[in-house]
């Protein structure tokens, strides 16, 4: 009779554990990832506290995979990237993001969603009337494109021949909305001041221990060494580029989208 209750009670453990082996190997249904763009912004803020280290900043990978491709292996669902961030990637390097809650998960995955070169999802906008929108609100004032061969417009953003091929479609919307949550390295606004009292204001082109090289808004590089200024101060949080939230409607800003996207220039 006791022989088998521990009978009873060792099946009805192993069922349970049975259970949820198979829950954790059931695929979750899949997840609706959270695409505003401060859900991005934060999504980026943790990707670059946490994974950045071993899949670059840009996701083109380094220590961990390239997480900029079009597919990713091993996270072909949304519901697997978010699994994958929680859980890691068991015997392998990839470690489990613990420390994060699920909506953290979510909005990280949903950063590494946008950062694919590619983009895979169909562009609802119209091109010609994109480019429309570009001319009349001159963008070509700061940022250059390849058109027959020829390269034409300014430098202050950057180029954008290929940046269809570069960013995802919720990248470049983003940009447009809220252009510092997607400040590309070397566009930083850094403010330096030289131990003479001279100012200078432009976009962060290189730093290191010795030497700083600051390009300002004309487009002139001026490099310094660290011993002959006083205070360099870059901004994150603000951008050179004008925010257009409010600016374009949700039709414009479709469009103007879909006319980023189709800029597919080859890099040489
Ligand atoms: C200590 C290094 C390291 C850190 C930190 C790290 N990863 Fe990874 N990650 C890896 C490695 C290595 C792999 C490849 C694992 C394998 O061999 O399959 C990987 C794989 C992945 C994959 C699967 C890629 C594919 O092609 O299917 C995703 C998605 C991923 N990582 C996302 C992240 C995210 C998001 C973070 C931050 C929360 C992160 N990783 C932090 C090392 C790391
Ligand atoms: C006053 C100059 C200026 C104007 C006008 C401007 N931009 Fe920008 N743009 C920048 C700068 C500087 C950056 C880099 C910093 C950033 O991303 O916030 C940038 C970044 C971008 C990016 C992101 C590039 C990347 O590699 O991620 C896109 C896309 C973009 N701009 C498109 C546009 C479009 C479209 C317009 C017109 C509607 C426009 N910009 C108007 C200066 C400008």
């Amino acid at each position: 009779m006791r022989a088998n209750d521990v009978h009873r009670f060792a099946r009805m453990a192993l069922g349970l554990l049975w259970l949820a082996a198979a829950a954790m190997a059931q695929p979750k249904e899949d997840v609706k990832l959270p695409n505003s763009p401060e859900d991005l912004a934060r999504g980026k803020k943790r990707y670059l506290g946490s994974c950045t280290y071993c899949h670059g900043p840009t996701g083109d990978g380094g220590k961990g995979a390239d997480l900029s491709r079009q597919e990713l292996v091993q996270a072909k669902t949304d519901g697997d990237l978010a699994r994958i961030i929680e859980v890691g990637i068991p015997g392998t390097e990839m470690p489990s993001a613990w420390h994060m809650t699920r909506r953290e998960v979510t909005q990280v995955a949903a950063y590494v969603r946008s950062l694919a070169k590619v983009d895979v999802r169909a562009v609802s906008g119209n091109v010609a009337a994109g480019k429309a929108l570009y001319e009349k609100h001159r963008c070509a004032g700061c940022h250059t494109l390849k058109q027959n061969g020829v390269f034409t417009g300014g430098y202050m953003g950057p180029d954008l021949s290929s940046i269809g091929m570069k960013r995802s479609a919720a990248h470049l919307r983003e940009s447009l909305v809220n252009p510092p949550a997607s400040l590309p390295e070397g566009f930083v606004p850094t403010r330096a001041v030289t131990v003479a009292g001279k100012a200078i204001e432009g976009v962060r082109v290189h730093e290191d221990t010795f030497a700083v090289v600051l390009r300002d808004f004309a487009g002139n590089n001026h490099s310094y060494l660290r011993k002959d200024l006083k205070e360099v101060t870059a901004d994150r949080s603000r951008s050179p580029m004008p925010s257009y939230q409010g600016k374009l409607n949700a039709t414009e800003l479709d469009d103007l989208v879909a006319y980023l996207v189709s800029l597919k220039e080859p890099l040489q």
